[in-house]
């Protein structure tokens, strides 16, 4: 069993703190949607998929926390609650989706009560398929990768960067349930470490063959001939190919593409955003202190300026292929992904 990032119980919803992780493995339990809304701003739980299913699942808070008897002042109440938990982080697309899609379901349903049953099935079924489809994606991509194959892997987009399973590790799991023998290079991806924190924890957990490197031997590593393949998650996906991923995703993308490392990207169809073009997305710039310090230890001089972007862009044309749950786009990538959607 892979670990559970969130879940649905007893009308509340219980994630995995992983602000604590590696070191202790701790479950919160939130009631209130205002709860879900700070723990998605604070990265207790972070990750395109996992930020969509909380957002679901804080509309499901909402729905009980609002004492309501019109569906319309509940429509409202849902409405505000939406707003604020959109307003958290502004990248992942899946986030947006998923309180979106809930917002669909509680327009449609007649009363209070039919809004408050539907909205937290549907956002448990969200959960639920979000498993499925890390699954289905899983066995689409393990067919790009050869036994003994070493696999480079940035960020986290693993089970704790979804439901469970994951996206990017999802398919270096599914690789390996098929018999295929794998190992993975981890990068520890500074500033807050997903990799060292969380992928190498989570691969180390399952059993998987993991080695961690700092991300300034990216470029050491492929030239050494150490990657054989390199498979990541997204936050974004544009119509045309351009993916938004954690802040290194395009230098690992460009040191790829100058060694002829084959570079893929797994990603569900709730991370693709078929209207925006590479100007609209918003990326987002994180406090100064995350790169000023490691943990509590300060690393750099007082008042020093501080660029700090949580995210960045990788084109198209470093991009082998996308790995979603309905095949495998390849370039390019304008015809593939439309496919996808039709
Ligand atoms: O800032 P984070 O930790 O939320 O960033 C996460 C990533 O960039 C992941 O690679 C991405 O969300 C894909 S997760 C399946």
């Amino acid at each position: 069993m892979t670990l559970k990032t969130i879940e649905w119980k007893d009308n509340a919803v219980i994630m995995i703190d992983q602000t604590k992780l590696p070191n202790i493995l701790e479950y919160v339990t939130y009631t209130e949607y205002n709860q879900v809304a700070d723990a998605i701003r604070t990265l207790v739980i972070r990750g395109a998929p996992a930020i969509g299913v909380s957002g679901a699942f804080g509309l499901a808070l909402a729905s009980l926390q609002c004492k309501a008897t019109k569906k319309s002042e509940l429509i409202s109440y849902l409405e505000n609650a939406k707003k604020i938990l959109f307003e958290t982080r502004p990248t992942a697309v899946n986030l947006g989706w998923g309180l979106d899609k809930i917002m669909e379901v509680a327009n449609n349903a007649n009363t209070v009560e039919e809004i408050r049953t539907n909205v937290i099935e549907y956002a448990k079924k969200m959960a639920n398929d979000d498993v499925q489809i890390n699954m289905e994606m899983g066995k689409n991509g393990s067919k790009l990768f050869n036994d003994n194959d070493t696999i480079m892997t940035h960020c986290n987009a693993g089970a704790l960067a979804t439901v469970g399973y994951g996206t990017a590790l999802g398919v270096i799991r599914a690789t390996k349930d098929s018999g295929k023998n794998v190992k993975v290079i981890a990068t520890e991806t500074r500033p807050i470490q997903q990799g060292s924190r969380l992928t190498a924890f989570e691969l180390k957990h399952d059993g998987i063959d993991v080695s961690l490197i700092p991300d300034t031997a990216v470029g050491y590593s492929m030239a050494n001939g150490l990657v054989d393949k390199i498979v990541v998650g997204a936050d974004r996906v544009l119509r045309t190919g351009h993916v938004y991923n954690k802040i290194g995703t395009y230098q690992v993308a460009t040191m790829a593409h100058q060694h002829n490392v084959p570079f893929y990207v797994a990603a569900p169809l709730s991370t693709f955003d078929m209207k925006s073009n590479p100007e609209d997305v918003i990326i987002e710039q994180r406090k100064g202190s995350e790169v000023t310090g490691i943990g509590d230890k300060k690393t750099a001089p007082d008042g020093i300026d501080v660029i700090n972007p949580a995210f960045d862009m990788t084109p198209p044309e470093f991009i082998t292929g996308i790995i979603t749950e309905k095949g495998i786009a390849k370039p390019p990538f304008e015809n593939s992904i439309k496919s996808f959607f039709e």
